[in-house]
């Protein structure tokens, strides 16, 4: 997969070992929010790295650089989801995390669209999917601007915070018309 998107407003770059602590501090800000799953925390596992680059066969990630400044202001990922056993029933979902400090201004909507298209771009899917939470509205407006269509409602898909919670289901295909604006 060569190069990384840029668009207007952000540039999408790509994590490096020596960015371990930063990703970190990224990973660490989410406590509390629509993206703290109780996951693992700790540092990646050297599989993870492919090249020096967070882009394995089936999961990336990259950091959001918000172009005015330079400053790195979040985090998108990708992995591989499946709708079968053939390889052309594999789909791509994308999560993203925005720092407080770099959410509101675009970037998270032009950082969605610019990420699916460079998938469609880069790999052969039909498809690139999101999902959030039913009350997340700056991730569910975000990616109607970004192009992706809600699709319907995952009910007690996700468990967080203690308790199961609906997720809305998104997703753009590749010969879905460009949409939405953002
Ligand atoms: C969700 C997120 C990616 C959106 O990116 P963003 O850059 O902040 O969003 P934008 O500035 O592009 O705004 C997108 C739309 O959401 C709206 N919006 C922003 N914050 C909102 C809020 N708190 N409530 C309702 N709508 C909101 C904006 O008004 C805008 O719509 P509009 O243009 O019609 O006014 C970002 O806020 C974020 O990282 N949040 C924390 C983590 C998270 O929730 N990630 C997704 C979990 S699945």
């Amino acid at each position: 997969m060569p190069g990384t998107p840029q668009g207007d407003l952000v540039r999408l770059v790509d994590v490096t070992p020596s960015d371990a602590d930063l990703l970190d501090s990224l990973h660490a800000t989410q406590a509390g929010g629509f993206n703290d799953l109780g996951q693992d925390r700790r540092r990646l596992p050297p599989e993870a790295w492919v090249d020096g680059r967070l882009r394995r066969e089936e999961r990336g990630e990259f950091f959001v650089e918000r172009r005015a400044d330079r400053r790195i202001v979040g985090t998108i990922s990708y992995h591989a989801v499946s709708y079968g056993p053939n390889p052309k029933s594999k789909a791509w979902m994308i999560g993203i995390d925005l720092v407080p400090e770099g959410r509101g201004q675009g970037l998270g909507t032009e950082a969605q669209r610019l990420l699916a298209d460079w998938l469609f771009q880069t790999t052969e899917v039909n498809r690139v999917e999101a999902s959030t939470d039913v009350d997340n509205s700056a991730e569910t407006r975000s990616l109607e601007k970004a192009g992706f269509r809600r699709e319907g409602v995952n009910r007690g898909a996700q468990f967080r915070a203690g308790a199961y919670h609906d997720l809305v289901l998104f997703a753009r295909l590749r010969s879905d018309p460009d949409e939405g604006g953002g």
